[in-house]
């Protein structure tokens, strides 16, 4: 699966990767559920939705709080078109002015299974959630299982992060391998698997029912098809630099088609380079980075490649 992130995985990039590296799934950006305004969902998160098209599967996620609007988001964004809805219980800066959001949700366990409880009840689609391990306890997830289980939920998919550890350490992923132990619900392992072997180790040796990748897939889209073993799982810097200048110059002909202007085309595009982490690549990258025209941008990633 690809994953959700916020002002990087927009209807143009997950088109991109559908067409060259077939995820089996992939997910929107959060979508934010209004709490006072009775229009729930914004005009262009419901076009979003709308405009998806194709065989694979996307599942539109929620962020917000309140079982009425949670509620009535979710059958509006049905009605839009969705099938596969989720909950964000896992985003450490979600805290709207309203209150509580994301991963703030795990840190009153009862009323967020009464929120679970009532969106399934309207949910007639697929509902999953994209929790953390814990809200400070990594140890939290094993209560909320049986929980998650009596919600109906069709699935899980847990970074074993807790929400104020953000992103620091690294996700552990034999916690993810107790919790598929411990529940029946189908587990998606998300959280540092940026190559391969990683990726190929959780499925053979966890029992996970699948991986969802995030800035991995954004450092390198063939991922997929490396953990599928359809190629090489790593390759050698020349060729890095070849692939990644096709999907750079892919993505920037699509945004300057997308957005509105050369800037914003630019912008968006930049966002992404910074999270390409090889460290032989940061010298051109930062040049890249600092272009203000999309010819300077052309021309130095001519050069990128060589
Ligand atoms: C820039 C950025 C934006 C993100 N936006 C979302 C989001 O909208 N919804 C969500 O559930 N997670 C979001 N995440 C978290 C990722 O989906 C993922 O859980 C996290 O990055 C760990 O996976 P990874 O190590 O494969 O990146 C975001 C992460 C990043 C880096």
């Amino acid at each position: 699966m690809l994953a959700p992130m916020q002002g990087l995985t927009n209807r143009v990039l997950r088109h991109l990767f559908i067409e060259q590296v077939a995820p089996d799934l992939v997910f929107t950006e959060f979508v934010r559920v209004q709490t006072r305004s009775r229009k729930r969902v914004t005009r262009s998160d419901l076009d979003e939705v709308g405009s998806h098209e194709g065989t694979t599967p996307l599942v539109v996620q929620m962020i917000g709080h309140g079982a009425e609007p949670l509620c009535e988001a979710a059958q509006g964004l049905e009605m839009a078109g969705a099938q596969h809805l989720n909950l964000n219980l896992g985003c450490p800066y979600g805290r709207m002015t309203t209150g509580a959001t994301g991963g703030e949700l795990l840190r009153d366990p009862d009323k967020l299974i009464e929120l679970l409880t009532s969106l399934r009840q309207v949910i007639s689609g697929s509902f999953s959630v994209k929790c953390r391990s814990g809200y400070d306890d990594p140890q939290q997830i094993f209560q909320l299982l049986p929980r998650f289980e009596d919600c109906g939920l069709d699935y899980l998919v847990l970074h074993p992060r807790t929400v104020v550890q953000k992103y620091a350490g690294h996700a552990d992923h034999r916690l993810t391998a107790e919790v598929v132990q411990r529940t029946a619900l189908p587990v998606i392992a998300n959280g540092d698997i940026n190559n391969a072997a990683i990726g190929q180790r959780l499925l053979a040796e966890t029992g996970v029912a699948g991986l969802m990748f995030g800035r991995g897939a954004l450092a390198d889209p063939w991922l997929f098809q490396r953990v599928r073993g359809e190629l090489a799982g790593c390759v050698a810097v020349g060729k890095r630099r070849r692939e990644l200048d096709g999907y750079i110059e892919n993505l920037l002909n699509r945004y300057l088609v997308r957005f509105c202007g050369d800037r914003q085309a630019l912008m968006k595009l930049k966002d992404l380079l910074n999270f390409i982490p090889d460290e032989e690549l940061q010298r051109d990258l930062k040049k890249l980075k600092r272009a203000t025209t999309v010819a300077s941008f052309r021309a130095l990633l001519d050069r990128f490649a060589t």
